[in-house]
């Protein structure tokens, strides 16, 4: 397996180039079957989630072709073969539950595989199935599957989420847009993958608005056309990337980075000291001084601190003047990156879902662990500042979310490269 082996030190300085979103990219690739006319998507990022989907699509009878090293995908789902996602495919990856609701409201049948539970949490899908049987689908749960139909087709209906789910949101949306009638969904998720969503459905003929609010309202049309549509910058990439040079020092651009996509996640920073400018090409950071400061961290739901960044934030808050409290309120196990940030020197103390973070001067480069997406990459980022060498092993939950890190990151001064065992 690949390990990732950084040295501390070096001050950054130069431009980075955001991918298009991961979390877009998952639920606009399921988009294609819901219409036999051709969807191509744009700025898709070159990542191995990227690759599971397309495996999954293809499984289901879905033509994918990759064009331009990865960046264009031109899908079409005219010759299905299947409507099951098997569990191999849908336990490497959560977001294959995205093909539910539109193979629901195209083919009026599914029988999805329960993703299982992953490094992060348990990740039920009671939300996604109280949904759809609000809109007439009937759905039984057999054999570690959901096994699900719709005689008929589905119908609109008042849809109120418990919880304001990003996937749940993403499956009713995309099953709305072919129901009988109109489909209200109350207390939807507000990320910007829904509206970028709800883009790409106009395009291909759907009626949609409230995107990006907290109701969205959807008039079920007959049948959806063809559509290109450029996936939206990653925001999480984006800020993951704008803290690079909080940890090293030096001025980093990130290029295609908007202020609007990273809100909550700005006012931390400029709380901790770091001065984020915009620029005409995307987002210009440095931090004030040679220490950033503490700052206390809650995960919200969209517009409030994305989980996603959690991780990367707790890496960066290791080092920071004083004492700061992490809270998060969206996974019930997403701190796996404290003991291993705690091996580099961080004085972490965690008790259930919140974690207080006593800044030191310095870490100490060491061999650590990834254990999931998210918590590798902030070891990484760890690593630029350390003293010493770091070597992250088991990245291969780096390459689900982050294309070329290595390459990116070298390119504005960071001594990174991956070392194949
Ligand atoms: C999406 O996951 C993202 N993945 C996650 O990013 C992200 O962390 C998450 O939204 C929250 O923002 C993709 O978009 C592919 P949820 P999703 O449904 O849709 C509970 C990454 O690192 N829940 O909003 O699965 C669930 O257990 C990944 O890129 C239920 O209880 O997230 C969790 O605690 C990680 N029942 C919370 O809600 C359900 O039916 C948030 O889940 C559904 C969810």
């Amino acid at each position: 397996m690949d390990s990732i082996v950084v040295t501390g030190g070096t001050p950054l300085n130069g431009q980075i180039a955001i991918a298009g979103a991961k979390n877009a990219a998952l639920t606009l690739m399921p988009a294609t079957l819901l219409s036999e006319e051709p969807l191509t998507l744009t700025n898709a990022p070159r990542l191995s989630d990227i690759k599971t989907m397309t495996a999954l699509l293809q499984s289901l009878g879905v033509e994918v072709t990759s064009m331009q090293d990865g960046k264009v995908q031109v899908l079409s789902s005219h010759a299905m073969t299947s409507t099951t996602a098997d569990y191999d495919i849908v336990r490497k990856m959560r977001a294959s539950n995205l093909v539910l609701g539109p193979l629901l409201a195209r083919h009026h049948e599914a029988v999805v595989s329960l993703p299982g539970g992953c490094a992060i949490g348990a990740r039920p899908m009671d939300i996604h199935v109280t949904a759809l049987e609000a809109m007439s689908a009937e759905i039984e749960l057999k054999d570690g599957y959901l096994h699900a139909k719709a005689p008929g087709g589905l119908k609109g209906a008042k849809v109120p989420l418990r919880f304001a789910s990003v996937g749940a949101t993403e499956n009713v949306l995309m099953a709305a847009t072919l129901a009988k009638g109109t489909t209200v969904i109350e207390n939807a998720a507000r990320e910007p993958e829904i509206v970028d969503l709800a883009k790409c459905l106009r395009s291909m003929g759907a009626q949609i608005e409230g995107e990006g609010t907290r109701q969205i309202t959807i008039q079920g049309v007959d049948r959806l056309g063809a559509a290109t549509h450029p996936v939206v910058t990653d925001r999480i990439e984006l800020g993951t990337y704008m803290l690079a040079p909080v940890f090293a020092g030096g001025e980093v651009e990130c290029l295609g980075g908007r202020l609007d996509l990273v809100g909550s996640f700005v006012e931390k920073l400029d709380a901790a000291g770091v001065d984020v400018t915009e620029t005409p090409d995307g987002l210009k950071v440095k931090r004030r001084t040679d220490r950033a400061k503490a700052v206390d961290v809650t995960t919200e739901v969209f517009p409030g601190f994305p989980t996603d960044l959690q991780a990367q934030m707790m890496a960066m808050l290791c080092t920071a003047e004083g004492t700061s409290v992490l809270e998060e309120k969206i996974f019930e196990n997403r701190f796996m990156h404290a003991p291993e940030l705690i091996r580099m020197g961080a004085d972490i103390e965690v008790q259930g879902g919140v974690a207080t973070v006593r800044g030191v001067e310095r870490l100490k480069g060491a061999p650590v662990m990834a254990t999931d997406l998210r918590a590798s990459v902030s070891l990484i980022l760890a690593g630029l500042a350390a003293e010493g060498e770091t070597t992250v092993s088991r990245i291969y939950h780096l390459d689900r979310g982050y294309e070329h890190i290595e390459e990116k990151l070298s390119g504005v001064g960071a001594k990174i490269e991956r070392v194949s065992a």
